[in-house]
């Protein structure tokens, strides 16, 4: 049966680009109705680097509240805390035992979160992907919605699966081999400032991302204020190539109205980026206030969220103990 996992890591503030990458098709996928959903707020990953422990369990929840401001359902979606769910650390550890040194040092995200010293890196943030494979195989999940920039991430997670299997299956598919949805304009989104690197929370500037709970003025004036060509917008995508700008405003605008990009150019080519903008402030107010409104009068209700979390945890702990149990068992570990 089709099984969906996703994650993201309280960061406090989401952006355009976690909505677009990844929220946006989870709640799609929700909708669809056909697989069980189970979205997670991964603190454990946030611990790979430093943070600030008073901060964390609220940073949880306003992730948990922007997962539902977007559109995830807690009535048909688990949503819980990574950390709340044991099996999550325990089959990280067998991981750990799968994975080869060698898979997790090609890792791009470890070579650029690590810095330059990587001597000084947590070792966490190196067995970082080994613990994403472990929360989605916690549930032995079939589908993982998320932005371009997981990739990397899930065809490790397919790599430890099919070792598992190989090593210890008896030739059996004990785990699924993942597959990743990563699809549409929305799976890679840029940073305002500048069309060759990615709109992140870890961008200096905050005029390089929109936020979920910006305000209209705020998102109009980022918008106005985002780096372009002086050249009008092409007739066509393959006008778009080499020019990164253009290309990012044209998908986010196309990944917000759910277009093509061909289809935002066939009613703006050949326009300026003067009337472009506007046009794109629009759409992204009015897809983005409903749902900041929402995240606001949410997050107000934190014995709301502390329940929901509370449940969600029950319920995937309900799917991930049997799995857990079974794989401590295929290892060889006393029971
Ligand atoms: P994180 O928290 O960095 O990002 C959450 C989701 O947002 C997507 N995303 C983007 N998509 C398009 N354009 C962008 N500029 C952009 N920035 C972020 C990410 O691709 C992601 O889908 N390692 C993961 C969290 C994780 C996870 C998992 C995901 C932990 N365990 C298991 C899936 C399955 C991460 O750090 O995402």
């Amino acid at each position: 049966p089709k099984r969906i996992f996703s994650g993201m890591q309280p960061t406090g503030r989401l952006h355009l680009g976690n909505y677009l990458g990844a929220l946006k098709n989870w709640v799609a996928l929700q909708d669809e109705g056909d697989a069980e959903c189970i979205y997670c707020v991964v603190d454990m990953h946030a611990i790979t680097m430093p943070h600030d422990p008073k901060a964390l369990p609220g940073a949880v929840r306003a992730a948990a509240a922007a997962y539902i401001a977007a559109g995830v359902n807690p009535d048909k979606s688990i949503i819980f805390a990574q950390s709340a769910v044991s099996a999550h650390a325990e089959l990280a550890w067998i991981f750990n035992c799968v994975a080869r040194l060698g898979w997790a040092e090609r890792m791009t995200q470890f070579k650029d979160k690590g810095g330059k010293d990587k001597e000084r890196a947590s070792v966490g943030l190196l067995t970082y992907p080994v613990l994403q494979a472990a929360d989605i195989l916690a549930y032995k999940a079939t589908h993982v919605p998320v932005g371009e920039d997981q990739k990397q991430h899930l065809e490790l997670c397919r790599d430890i699966a099919a070792r598992f299997n190989r090593d210890y299956g008896d030739g059996q598919a004990f785990f699924p081999l993942t597959e990743p949805v990563i699809q549409g304009p929305g799976a890679r989104i840029m940073s305002l400032r500048d069309g060759t690197a990615k709109m992140s929370k870890s961008d200096v500037s905050d005029n390089s991302r929109i936020n979920l709970e910006d305000d209209a003025d705020t998102i109009a004036r980022k918008i106005k204020k985002a780096k372009t060509d002086p050249e009008p917008l092409p007739e066509t995508v393959e006008g778009l190539e080499a020019r990164a700008e253009a290309s990012n405003l044209v998908g986010i605008y196309a990944a917000l109205t759910g277009k093509t990009k061909a289809e935002v150019l066939a009613e703006f080519g050949g326009q300026g980026f003067g009337a472009f903008k506007p046009a794109l402030a629009d759409v992204a107010v009015e897809y983005l206030a409903p749902i900041s409104q929402e995240f606001r009068r949410l997050i107000a209700d934190q014995a709301e969220i502390d329940r929901i979390l509370a449940k969600g945890a029950e319920r995937a702990d309900v799917i991930a103990a049997p799995i857990l149990k079974e794989t401590k068992e295929i290892i060889g570990f006393w029971h």
